[in-house]
């Protein structure tokens, strides 16, 4: 069955490992048929969230940028793809600072309303190190991020869950990933078995 996919891509540098690795995982939705649509945030104005809690009644944010119509494709695909890299240990600011406008999509007044339709969130990232300690922040992140759409840490009827991740180690240079072709071949694969 075709899915609606959306893939968000956060490093902002040419030739990103990350950007790559989602290139690979759409060429492999593609082929299975589902629909993709993917947005790198390398364009995109994305200010901090303004914790003023107005979108949890309004479901819709004061700020006037190009997250809000982010959101509004997150709350709309049944598949998400994240591509962010390890900075510093963790998730880089440019996905943290999205994930933190994605509040609008998780009003606390009207738990049982949630109307996300995504089930499945995939994550693919990359780091300078070669173990996978490098990125388990990452991980936990988005795992965490997911609990608030999946009925764990609120009651709501929606569940969602990680459903793959691909680490992309020991990768610092730009485009370096290219020369691991097990992981081109497991983003492709990924991508295919949605
Ligand atoms: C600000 C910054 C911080 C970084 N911190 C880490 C780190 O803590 N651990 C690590 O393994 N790699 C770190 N890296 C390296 C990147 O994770 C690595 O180059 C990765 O391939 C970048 O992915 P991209 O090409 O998709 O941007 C850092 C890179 C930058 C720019």
């Amino acid at each position: 069955m075709s899915k609606k996919i959306l893939v968000i891509s956060s490093s902002l540098r040419n030739n990103s490992n990350t950007d790559i690795l989602a290139d690979e995982f759409i060429r492999g939705a593609l082929s299975s048929g589902h629909k993709v649509e993917k947005i790198s945030l390398r364009d995109k104005i994305i200010n901090f969230c303004l914790g003023c809690d107005v979108c949890q009644n309004a479901k819709s944010c004061v700020l006037q940028d190009d997250a809000s119509e982010i959101v509004k494709k997150i709350h709309e695909a049944e598949v998400i793809v994240f591509a962010a890299p390890v900075y510093f240990g963790g998730i880089s600011g440019q996905m943290q600072t999205l994930l933190d406008r994605t509040y609008p999509l998780f009003p606390w007044k009207l738990k049982l309303e949630q109307t996300h339709r995504f089930q499945d969130v995939y994550l693919l990232t990359a780091s300078s190190g070669e173990s996978n300690e490098f990125s388990d922040k990452v991980i936990i992140k988005i795992e965490d991020w997911i609990k608030h759409f999946s009925g764990v840490w609120v009651k709501c009827r929606k569940f969602a869950k990680l459903s793959g991740v691909i680490r992309g180690l020991g990768v610092h240079e730009a485009g370096e990933i290219r020369k691991h072709p097990d992981k081109m071949n497991e983003a492709y694969e990924m991508g295919k078995d949605v």
